[in-house]
């Protein structure tokens, strides 16, 4: 299992040798090793047990971030992405952040929101207290639904009735959940429909939607980072400016709802890596951390940055992150296992601490860029590169043209069909 995050020199070694050393510190057996590599990974057979109508593959590179401290542990993170300078943000940030002893990340339990729709209900005042009054018994049905997960801990914790300001006025029960290592999906919806007829009855109307709710408030993920001013320094910016940069930069998108959607997507570039190199549902990661982020009435930023007056810069992130390390496709896809094995998380907690701690550094890298230099000049030499490898490059002339490119101060794929032709 790996021991140190901090792999000197692991950006100028070719894919294969990255590899090599990663296989090597995750202690990855052979066939683990050549899931990542592409040739033992996801097979037809197996995505044709995943969803219909299958006819192919698509596939998008894995990279690993490197530097990232959490509480204490260095851990290698395993990024799926097809965005250039993600993954490179991401591992600087994490660097940086060590300068301050790494990220602090906590989740609260693994509590999911079920919900029940209540229609045609004669009276929703007095429906909601006669399903408060049967409460316990609708617990212990619910727990009926999969004794397993109560085995280990999990199962139903409360029934909760909101009265919705609609007419006729909706009945909407929540059932929080308790799911621990997984997901959850498919055990709250089952315990949602399981349900419904006794709260129709209770309260004497009818049941219609059953399903979780993708607004994950109680499954939060909290992440927090202290950085010495001096370790942002950089070229010519002092790490003061860097750091008083960084702090405008937050207050501007928590101010202004459209910085507020681009400051919140840069978060979510390492999240959703993470996420999707693990299997999980990026879309519910999605809905709810957006959702989480209009939760005032007004959308705004995800994270904060403060400088604390005693020469650190303060972060924090906070959303919700309902992730599974069973269930779903992170059991089933192979490099998605291989991914977590990396990692080396045992817990939906531990994946989901790494996850936020991700999410902060991705935010960090982006908003030190745009507070200094811009993003440009770091984004320009993979842009060249994938330029490059757009209009017919292969081997060596991949990096020839997009060197070339960068020269020139042009990157466009008519001029790397030129650069090529000659
Ligand atoms: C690009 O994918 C992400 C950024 O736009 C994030 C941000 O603006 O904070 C750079």
């Amino acid at each position: 299992m790996s021991t140190t995050s901090q792999l000197s020199g692991f950006y100028t070694l070719s894919s294969t040798e990255r590899l090599e050393r990663i296989a090597r510190q995750a202690d990855l057996t052979a066939e683990e090793t050549q899931a990542l590599a592409g040739a033992l990974g996801l097979t037809l057979p197996h995505a044709d047990a995943m969803v219909e109508n299958v006819i192919g593959m698509y596939t998008l590179p894995l990279g690993i971030a490197t530097n990232f401290s959490i509480n204490g542990r260095d851990v290698l993170v395993p990024m799926v992405i097809e965005e250039p300078s993600v993954i490179a943000g991401a591992s600087l940030a994490a660097k940086l952040a060590r300068a301050g002893g790494g990220f602090v990340a906590t989740a609260d339990a693994p509590v999911m929101i079920g919900q029940i729709q209540l229609v045609d209900v004669p009276d929703p005042h007095a429906s909601k207290v006669e399903i408060l009054a049967h409460k316990e018994a609708l617990l212990a049905a619910a727990n009926q639904v999969d004794p397993v997960l109560v085995k280990l801990g999990g199962g139903a914790r409360d029934v909760q009735v909101h009265l919705l300001d609609t007419a006729p006025t909706m009945v909407i029960v929540h059932l929080l959940y308790d799911v621990r290592d997984a997901m959850g999906a498919n055990a709250v919806n089952t315990a949602c429909e399981r349900l419904a007829p006794q709260l129709a009855a209770l309260s004497g109307g009818r049941a219609l939607l059953r399903i979780l709710s993708n607004l994950a408030d109680q499954r939060l993920a909290y992440a927090k980072v202290a950085i010495p001013e001096a370790a942002l320094a950089f070229a010519d910016f002092s790490g003061a400016d860097v750091a008083h940069g960084i702090e405008q930069a937050a207050a501007f998108a928590a101010a202004d709802p459209y910085r507020a959607a681009t400051h919140n997507k840069g978060i979510m570039n390492g999240i959703d890596a993470v996420v999707l190199a693990t299997g999980n549902d990026w879309r519910a990661i999605e809905a709810g951390a957006h959702a989480y982020a209009a939760r005032g009435g007004r959308y705004t930023a995800l994270s904060t940055w403060r400088r604390d007056g005693r020469g650190a810069l303060v972060g924090t992130l906070e959303l919700p992150l309902a992730l599974g390390i069973v269930g779903g496709a992170t059991r089933v896809h192979p490099t998605a296992r291989v991914a977590l094995k990396i990692m080396g998380v045992q817990t939906a907690r531990e994946l989901v601490e790494i996850v936020i701690s991700v999410g902060l550094a991705q935010n960090l890298a982006a908003l030190r860029a745009l507070a200094t230099e811009g993003i440009q000049r770091g984004h320009m030499s993979l842009h060249a590169r994938q330029v490059a490898l757009a209009a017919g490059a292969t081997g060596a002339d991949i990096n020839r043209v997009a060197e070339a490119m960068i020269a020139q101060g042009t990157i466009r794929p008519d001029i790397a069909e030129k650069l090529l032709r000659s």
